[in-house]
């Protein structure tokens, strides 16, 4: 069948809209008609080369839509089942799977590479096979994909809601509650208000922490801060420093949970600072994959007994977490409408980017149509 989808092909050139041709589900497969997708940064790490990947590639990792044809042996979901893509497939046995640990599933290795297992590429089209972005590609009206990359979610739910918990959510919410481990009374400070770092505000803030202190440059991401969940927000590290230097009494922050769209050792630096003994420096966001961006005084970290530690998906199980966010947000205890800034067609994806790069969205989706 034929799919209209978002593709780059260079690094740092704009995303083009293509037809191509999508071969149909085989063994393990599944067809998704994707009814939206989340404007993720990560994407454009990819557009821009921050990211090596395999070109060319469909874009988009956070995804949902409804199932409508499956291959040979697909146990997992059925035609008509409403899905949210989760970004890294679990297998259900590696030895990260097989120990609660699916965000780091040996399946994960080939994400950048963007093919089905085989390995085989669904999409082809005018410049040969076309990988998508975490083996999903959720800028297209249709995909193949994995069961593995796929968890069923309920039928009322949402969609336009419920995609953003393919990544942005659970990366963001998973960052604070499992990585950093927020506990009750905790003073947290989140460093860049994006679609991930508001979802660190609403986890930390949802385990108990006294304080949750948002760091941007930019107001309209600390007002949207203050709204869900944060208790303070400054626009630079250093008023945070103070501020949390004040309200601990010199003790420092629990914990530190890095968000930002590029990561620099300088904001590193800041987490690392802000935290006091037993804190705990949460590295959420990327650069370059060798971009060194950690430099830091080693004995203080020994001194001060501090972690500094990186996190996939927020250390989340997709299986167990998707359902769970959702569950949250059916309760009203996870907001999911109030982070999206603003919906776009397919073929404004690369407005979309540039909206996010401008600073105006929190979180932008694209809306499918067929
Ligand atoms: N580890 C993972 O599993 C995972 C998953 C998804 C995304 N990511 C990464 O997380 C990062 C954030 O993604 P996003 O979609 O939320 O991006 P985003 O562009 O929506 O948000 C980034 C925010 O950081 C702010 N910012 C920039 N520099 C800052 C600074 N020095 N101090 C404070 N704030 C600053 C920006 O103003 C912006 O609001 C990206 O690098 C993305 O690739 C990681
Ligand atoms: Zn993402
Ligand atoms: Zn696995």
């Amino acid at each position: 069948m034929k799919t209209k989808a978002a593709v780059v092909y260079e690094p740092g050139k704009r995303i083009e809209i293509e037809e191509l041709d999508l071969d149909g589900p085989r063994d393990g497969e599944v067809l998704i008609r994707y009814t939206h997708a989340g404007l993720c940064h990560s994407d454009i790490h990819i557009a821009h080369g921050d990211l090596e990947a395999r070109m060319p590639m469909v874009l988009g990792h956070e995804g949902a839509g409804i199932i409508e044809e499956v291959g040979p042996g697909v146990t997992r979901v059925a035609p008509g089942d409403r899905v949210v893509c989760s970004f890294i497939p679990n297998c259900g046995v590696c030895r990260y799977c097989a120990t609660g640990r699916q965000s780091i599933c040996d399946w994960g290795a080939t994400i950048l590479d963007g093919y089905l297992p085989g390995p085989r590429f669904a999409f082809t089209g005018s410049r040969g096979e076309y990988g998508g972005m975490c083996m999903l590609g959720t800028f297209s009206q249709y995909g193949v994909i994995h069961q593995n990359s796929a968890v069923k979610v309920d039928d009322d739910l949402p969609l336009e809601a419920a995609v953003l918990v393919g990544c942005g959510v659970p990366t963001g919410w998973g960052s604070a509650v499992y990585a950093a481990k927020v506990t009750p009374g905790d003073t947290v400070a989140v460093y860049g208000i994006g679609g991930i770092g508001i979802n660190a505000v609403q986890g930390a803030r949802y385990a108990g922490a006294k304080n949750v202190v948002a760091i941007d440059p930019l107001e309209n991401k600390r007002e949207k801060a203050m709204e869900l969940g944060a208790t303070h927000a400054f626009a630079t590290a250093e008023e945070a420093q103070q501020a949390i230097t004040e309200m601990t009494r010199g003790q420092g922050a629990d914990s530190a949970i890095l968000t930002v769209d590029l990561m620099t050792a300088e904001v590193v630096g800041a987490g690392f600072n802000a935290v006091g003994k037993d804190g705990v420096v949460v590295v959420t966001g990327l650069n370059k994959l060798l971009e060194p961006t950690i430099n830091l005084p080693g004995s203080i970290l020994t001194l001060f007994r501090k972690t500094v530690k990186g996190t996939l998906f927020g250390d989340c199980n997709p299986t167990y977490d998707i359902p769970k966010l959702l569950g949250l947000y059916q309760a009203g205890d996870l907001k999911l409408d109030e982070i999206i800034t603003k919906n776009y067609r397919l073929e404004e994806v690369n407005e979309g980017y540039d909206d996010l790069l401008a600073g105006k969205n929190v979180r932008g989706v694209v809306v499918h149509e067929h």
